[in-house]
């Protein structure tokens, strides 16, 4: 993510809602990122958060008025639209939503609008009873559909004590949807993408299965990354999680590993790369039983027979469309490389993406990993850690290079 927006330069409009404070943690991200940012904000969005807070955060003079010159010898509506790679409007009120749809120009956040040629994402934020008026709706369609970038607001607590949906999506949502505006040109231009995530559940009875600790964060990050770069399809099969669905993607819940078979088995030979980072359970019970076993029916020690489940990633391999890439992951806690290689031999992989859970920061559950990427080739790239979406990226732009331009 951090490639995508370091040296771009944004710039941010602030219109006149309670949320014009969550942009100073935006804009303050967005230059820790490396951003050039600068800042356009409506009188009324002045009356929320003073002008010194985005200064001081973005350090360049902020733009309030279509007559007062920020920069000498320039129009600062015209000078803006030059400068900016992606116009941020955030938050946008009901007000600024529909002279942006009805083409308005009455103050110097819509007439840079109206003047600028560069994307525009519209970060809508209000009451609930003003974002569900026909007005609001009807407008927020036009704008996307003339090709605006809108990001819907949340539902959760409001600024009036209510709950309800018109909360500001998080910031690192609004980060997300910046940088597939502005990286979706690149690696996986028009490529489609299989991505398994998560655990699987192998049940043992109505109540009780087998499972693991993966959260999914791995698998839906790789997702996300194939989005912002440029995948035209991105299909993410995922066991049980937790997690929200990466803007653009196609999502398939399963449970078990037949399930996860199945929903693989007609995509598989459609896509042109499947990166499989699901930890699918090896084993599941040979029987599931109807009904809740009994403590009492069991002896004191008590046997499980257990069954090998179908081998997903096998299967994507052999059934691949011709030219496909295939990119396993490998969970090893001794002899990695040596057990990572075999699996990669074994079922005719082009990666083999190896971690280990014993390492620090690595493998299941949280936001980092660290990881080993060998090829079919015998080649390696070590990777230290770093976060998931972080790997994502470099595991994607490392395999993009074998796919067929
Ligand atoms: C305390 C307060 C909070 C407001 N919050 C919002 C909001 O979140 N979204 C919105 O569309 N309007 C909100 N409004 C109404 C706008 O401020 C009002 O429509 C204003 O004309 C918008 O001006 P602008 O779009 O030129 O910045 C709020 C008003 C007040 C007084």
């Amino acid at each position: 993510m951090k490639h995508i927006i370091q040296k771009r330069h944004i710039l941010v409009g602030l219109s006149g809602g309670i949320a014009c404070y969550k942009g100073c943690d935006l804009v303050s991200r967005l230059v820790q990122l490396g951003a050039e940012v600068r800042v356009v904000m409506t009188e009324n969005a002045t009356r929320f958060v003073g002008t010194v807070s985005f200064q001081a955060l973005c350090g360049s003079p902020v733009y309030t008025d279509t007559f007062g010159s920020v920069d000498p010898g320039g129009i600062d509506h015209i000078r803006l639209t030059e400068f900016s790679e992606i116009f941020v409007i955030l938050p946008a009120t009901a007000n600024v939503l529909a002279k942006m749809a009805h083409g308005l120009a009455d103050d110097l956040l819509s007439t840079t609008y109206i003047a600028c040629n560069c994307p525009v994402l519209a970060v809508a934020a209000m009451e609930t009873k003003m974002y569900n008026h026909p007005a609001t709706q009807v407008n927020l369609k036009l704008l996307e559909k003339r090709g605006v970038h809108v990001l819907h607001p949340e539902t959760g607590y409001l600024a009036s004590g209510k709950k309800g949906v018109g909360r500001l999506p998080g910031r690192e949502r609004i980060i997300e949807r910046i940088a597939l505006v502005l990286g979706a040109t690149s690696y996986l231009a028009g490529k489609t993408v299989l991505v398994t995530a998560g655990p699987t559940q192998e049940a043992l009875d109505p109540v009780r299965y087998l499972t693991n600790p993966s959260t999914g964060k791995m698998g839906f990050a790789i997702a996300r990354a194939a989005m912002r770069m440029g995948a035209q399809d991105v299909h993410l099969v995922t066991g049980p999680t937790e997690l929200d669905t990466p803007f653009g993607v196609k999502r398939h819940d399963v449970v078990s590993a037949a399930d996860m078979l199945k929903a693989v088995k007609p995509l598989a030979g459609k896509v042109d790369l499947v990166v499989a980072a699901a930890a699918v359970s090896d084993f599941a019970p040979e029987k599931v039983s109807k009904t809740k076993l009994k403590k009492s029916a069991q002896g004191e020690k008590t046997t499980l027979p257990l069954a090998q489940t179908p081998d997903i990633l096998a299967f994507a391999s052999k059934n691949r469309k011709k030219g496909a890439v295939v990119v396993g992951f490998a969970v090893e806690t001794d002899k990695e490389i040596q057990n990572a290689m075999g699996k990669l031999k074994k079922k005719a992989l082009d990666y083999i993406v190896v971690n280990n859970p014993r390492n620090e920061g690595a493998a299941f559950g949280g936001d980092t990993n660290r990881a080993v990427i060998l090829d079919a080739g015998g080649n390696r790239v070590e990777l230290p850690l770093m976060s998931k979406d972080e790997l994502a990226e470099r595991l994607l732009e490392l395999v993009s290079g074998k796919l067929k331009k």
